[in-house]
This record gives C-alpha cells, sequence and structure tokens, in this order.
C-alpha cells in the first residue's frame, strides 16, 4: 500500500512511523510512505500557507493554493491518483471497520489540517472525511497517525501470526479476553485458577466468557452488533446471573 501525507509539520511522522509495527512493515515493503511538506508548494517567498478567514474574525485558515499544489505533485510522481482522506472532527468517526476497509487500497493520501482549519473549497478535492472522535486537536497529523495504525493492522502480513490471533475477537466486536503473566500472586491478587488448569477447552471457555463479560460491563453498546453462537448464549445466561446475585 501506498500512502502519501500532506502536512505543515512532517518531523510529527519521523519516529512513530520509525518504529515497532510500522517500521517493520516499511520493512518487508507492505507499506511506502510519501510525506510531503505543503509548505514547499507554496508559492510566494513567505512560504505562507495561511491566511485570515474572509468575513473577519479569530484565527487563520489554511489556504488551498499549496495543497492543491501539493496534491498535483503527489499525482504526478506517482502516475495516478490516491484517494484523498482529510482528517476532520467534521468527518466520520474512525472504526475498525472503516480502517479495513481503507486498508484494500492500493493508494491513499492523508491530508492534515492546521489552524482553525482549511478553506473549504479543499472538499471539492476530497474523496472522504475522517474524525479520530469527538474531541478537537491541533492539528490532523496525530489523528493521522492513529488512522495509519488502524489500516495498516488490516494489511496481510503486517502483524505477526501471535499478534493477528488477538485481532479475531475485536472484529466480533468483543473486548479482549483478561491476561495474566508471572507472578502467579500479585500483592495477594491471584491468576484465575482455570489459566493455571492446563486443560485448553477449560481455558478457551473462561476466555471466552470472560471477552463477553468484560464486554456487557465495559462497552455494552458493541453488544448490540455481537452475533452470538449457542454457546455464547449459555454463557451470556450465566454472566447474568452472576451478575445479579
Ligand atoms: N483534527 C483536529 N481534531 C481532529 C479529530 N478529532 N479527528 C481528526 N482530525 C482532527
Amino acid at each position: 500500500m501506498e500512502i502519501g501525507i500532506l502536512t505543515i509539520f512532517p518531523g510529527i511522522f519521523d519516529s512513530p512511523l520509525g518504529e515497532s509495527i510500522i517500521k517493520r512493515a516499511r520493512q518487508k515493503g507492505l507499506v511506502d510512505f510519501t510525506i510531503i511538506n505543503i509548505r514547499d508548494f507554496a508559492k510566494d517567498i513567505h512560504k505562507t500557507c495561511d491566511d485570515a478567514p474572509y468575513g473577519g474574525g479569530p484565527g487563520m485558515v489554511m489556504k488551498i493554493e499549496p495543497i492543491y499544489n501539493a496534491m498535483e505533485y503527489l499525482e504526478k510522481e506517482k502516475g495516478r491518483r490516491p484517494k484523498y482522506i482529510l482528517l476532520t472532527p467534521q468527518g466520520r468517526i474512525l472504526n475498525d471497520e472503516m480502517a479495513a476497509r481503507l486498508a484494500r487500497q492500493s493508494f491513499i493520501c492523508l491530508i492534515c489540517g492546521r489552524y482553525e482549519g482549511i478553506d473549504e473549497r479543499i472538499l471539492h478535492f476530497v474523496d472522504e472525511e475522517v474524525s479520530i472522535g469527538d474531541y478537537v486537536l491541533s492539528g490532523g497529523e496525530f489523528p493521522a497517525l492513529v488512522l495509519i495504525d488502524a489500516i495498516l493492522r488490516h494489511i496481510p502480513g503486517v502483524l505477526g501470526n501471535s499478534e493477528s490471533i488477538k485481532e479475531e475477537s475485536l472484529n466480533e466486536n468483543l473486548l479482549e479476553y483478561p491476561q495474566y503473566t508471572r507472578p502467579q500472586v500479585f500483592m495477594g491478587m491471584e491468576v484465575p485458577a482455570p489459566l493455571l488448569s492446563g486443560n485448553h477447552e477449560e481455558i478457551r471457555k473462561w476466555r471466552r466468557k470472560e471477552a463477553i463479560r468484560k464486554t456487557i460491563l465495559k462497552r455494552p453498546d458493541l453488544m448490540g452488533q455481537f452475533k452470538p453462537t449457542e454457546e455464547d448464549l449459555i454463557l451470556i445466561r450465566e454472566i447474568m446471573e452472576e451478575i445479579l446475585e
């Protein structure tokens, strides 16, 4: 997958894209980033990327020409047009399903806004607007990194085997089951007995039940999309009885 990034702060991406899973994905040739400094495409001597809003008011607005010029440059370099995604709190809120869908694209370009916003005419050139949640950040750079991480996890080969197994439960709209590692007792708190039993079936069933319990207690909103099996229905009944006890 090719990912273009348009930003006036390219340095923000250096370390996050150069570490851990994303670093490995780049080394494996599974993803390639082209980071473009929008400022390089401002034509005036001061490299101006923002200006006062028409109609007055506080703050500055990102100009459209440098962004448009950067888009043209990217398309010329790559010989094709990417799917353009604008990071903005006005976009559709990111979820794992959206990340999986975007992971099937071969070329996307993330546009990071700054200041109080971007000239509205940018929407004419953008395919999708994405928000990472109902809070306002100072720019689209961190949201772009969040989106990249969420997308790359869906590209086959990016995660190792042991990492991708974990993904299954989230796809099912269930939270992860509780995990423990040594020591067996910490400050009087013991690791649940089924995990020490060595009985694979008992462990599987306990994990399934605890994943469902966690989801009911912490994210009941996810239960609406969860499709329980016959066994799950029995586990749900047990959990509800335990909760009501
Ligand atoms: N830019 C500023 N805040 C944002 C958010 N919550 N999501 C995406 N882009 C943003």
